[in-house]
Order: structure tokens, then C-alpha cells, then sequence
């Protein structure tokens, strides 16, 4: 690799970078992490932002939906994330409860965020029905990514992890949504599980970044979550979803060797004492 390209992957990634990465048609790789280790990996391989997901309360504490975690995990998780990151631009979500009920507590859940933890940017679920906590974070001076299609907070509205704006009344809602989160000022937007051509309408509408999970290629980038992509997880198998690596095997593998080491007296050798 040359001196010059070290440089640049050493360079932190700006969401005006993102902007510009849009304009040159160069895709913006995103993956989720909640811990320190993962997240020094991940930034170390070159993806450009880190999204400390509520997903964190599937992946991470287990629970069914990503409802029940709390402000203080996401900042806790985020905290352990930034001491690991040199690159990418670390976006964290704004938990459920933590912004709905009023602009003020969503400006009060962005400062303790931005605040404890150092992370970059925060991003949030919704379109029109958020706008004022969107506008009230912005002025604030903190960067906003907006989140629609599928929103997880709202499962229970949708009753179905099923794909969104199938119908022509949900997609020009979805888009009209978009347009008032670009004109807000939002630096960019994620879009989940929608049909492709709509995804497709909506990142060349808009000239903020437009990052898909479930949204088809002709978008301004992807996000995965890291344990899904990685293989960690089993059951969640979505069709949008590429398993990069298997490493539930991997690892089933060592710790079994592992066990069976210990077991036997095979583990620690006389070399590996003092
Ligand atoms: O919480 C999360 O991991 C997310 C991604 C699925 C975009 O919001």
C-alpha cells in the first residue's frame, strides 16, 4: 500500500466526507459495534462509520426488541466504542423513550450522549412525527442521521419485522419523510427493509447519504449488524443479510478444543507455566 493511501485510511471520517463520498459515487461501508475490542477491529479494516445500535439490546443483553435498553447502556456501549476508534465516524442511537416525548429531553439525550461518551453523531427513528427533535438536536450543533422503512422502536405498531412501504401511500410518505429530514438537515439517513427501486428513488432525490440495510444496491452505502454479518448469530436469517464469516463455528471450535485441552491435562504445557 502506498505512503499516500495510509494516510488517507488514517484520515477520521467527517460527515462531510460522507457528503462528498455521495458526490464522487464512492459507497460508504457501515457496520455496528458496542464494545471496545470489535470496535478496534472494524475501524482497523477500513469501515467508515460505526453505528452503536439499539440492536445492542438484541446482540448484546439479549432481549427481544431493542425497546428495553436503556440511555445509560447506549452510553456505556458507546463509551467503550470511541476509545477504540482512530477512523470511522461513530453514530449512536438515541434508545426508545429518550426522544419522542418532547424536543427538550431529545436535545437532553443527544448532549449526554455526545457528552459521556464522545461519540460524533446521533441518529434517530422517524420522519414529520420527530421533526421538532431533530430541529431542537441540530441547533444544538449535534449531527443527526435519520432512520426509516423499518423502525424497530415501532414494532409493535407494525406488528411484523416484515418489509415497508410496499404500497404507493406508505412509499410517498417514506419519500416525503426523507425530503423533510434532508431539508431539517440530517446528515444522512438510513433505510430499512424497503423494496429496492423505492431506496433507489430516494438516495438519487436526495443529496445527503443514504445507507440501506434490506434496501438494494442502488444506494449510498450499507450497514450491517456486525454479530449477524459475522455469523455469531444463527436464527436471524434474513435474505438481505450476507454471513461474511461463521464465526459461531470458529469459535464452538476453539472452546471446544479448549475444554477438551483442560480436561485432558493438555492445557497449560510446561512452557506455558513460569
Ligand atoms: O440498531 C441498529 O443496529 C440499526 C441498524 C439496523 C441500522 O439501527
Amino acid at each position: 500500500m502506498s505512503v499516500h493511501k495510509q494516510q488517507d485510511i488514517k484520515k477520521k471520517v467527517t460527515t462531510h466526507q460522507l457528503q462528498e463520498m455521495k458526490k464522487r459515487g464512492e459507497k460508504i461501508a457501515m457496520l455496528t459495534a458496542y464494545d471496545y475490542s470489535m470496535a478496534k477491529i472494524i475501524d482497523g479494516a477500513g469501515v467508515d462509520v460505526i453505528l452503536v445500535g439499539d440492536s445492542a439490546s438484541n446482540v448484546m443483553a439479549g432481549n427481544e426488541t431493542t425497546l428495553p435498553i436503556t440511555l445509560d447502556q447506549m452510553i456505556y456501549h458507546a463509551t467503550s466504542v470511541v476509545k477504540a476508534v482512530k477512523r470511522a465516524l461513530v453514530v449512536v442511537d438515541i434508545p426508545f423513550g429518550h426522544y419522542q416525548g418532547s424536543s427538550g429531553e431529545a436535545l437532553r439525550s443527544s448532549i449526554r450522549i455526545m457528552k459521556e461518551s464522545g461519540a460524533h453523531a446521533v441518529k434517530l427513528e422517524g420522519g414529520h412525527e420527530v421533526k421538532d427533535s431533530v430541529l431542537r438536536i441540530l441547533s444544538a450543533g449535534v449531527p443527526v442521521m435519520g432512520h426509516l422503512g423499518l423502525t424497530p422502536q415501532s414494532i409493535y405498531k407494525f406488528g411484523t419485522y416484515s418489509v415497508r412501504a410496499k404500497e404507493e401511500a406508505e412509499a410517498n410518505q417514506l419519500l416525503d419523510d426523507a425530503h423533510l429530514l434532508q431539508e431539517c438537515g440530517c446528515f444522512g439517513l438510513v433505510l430499512e427493509k424497503i423494496p429496492a427501486e423505492l431506496a433507489k428513488k430516494v438516495a438519487a432525490a436526495l443529496t445527503i447519504p443514504v445507507i440501506g440495510i434490506g434496501a438494494g444496491a442502488e444506494v449510498d452505502g450499507q450497514v450491517l449488524v456486525m454479530q449477524d454479518m459475522l455469523g455469531i448469530t444463527q436464527e436471524f436469517k434474513p435474505r438481505f443479510l450476507r454471513r461474511y464469516a461463521d464465526l459461531h463455528n470458529v469459535i464452538t471450535g476453539a472452546v471446544t478444543t479448549y475444554v477438551g485441552d483442560v480436561k485432558r491435562k493438555a492445557f497449560p504445557s510446561k512452557e506455558e507455566g513460569y
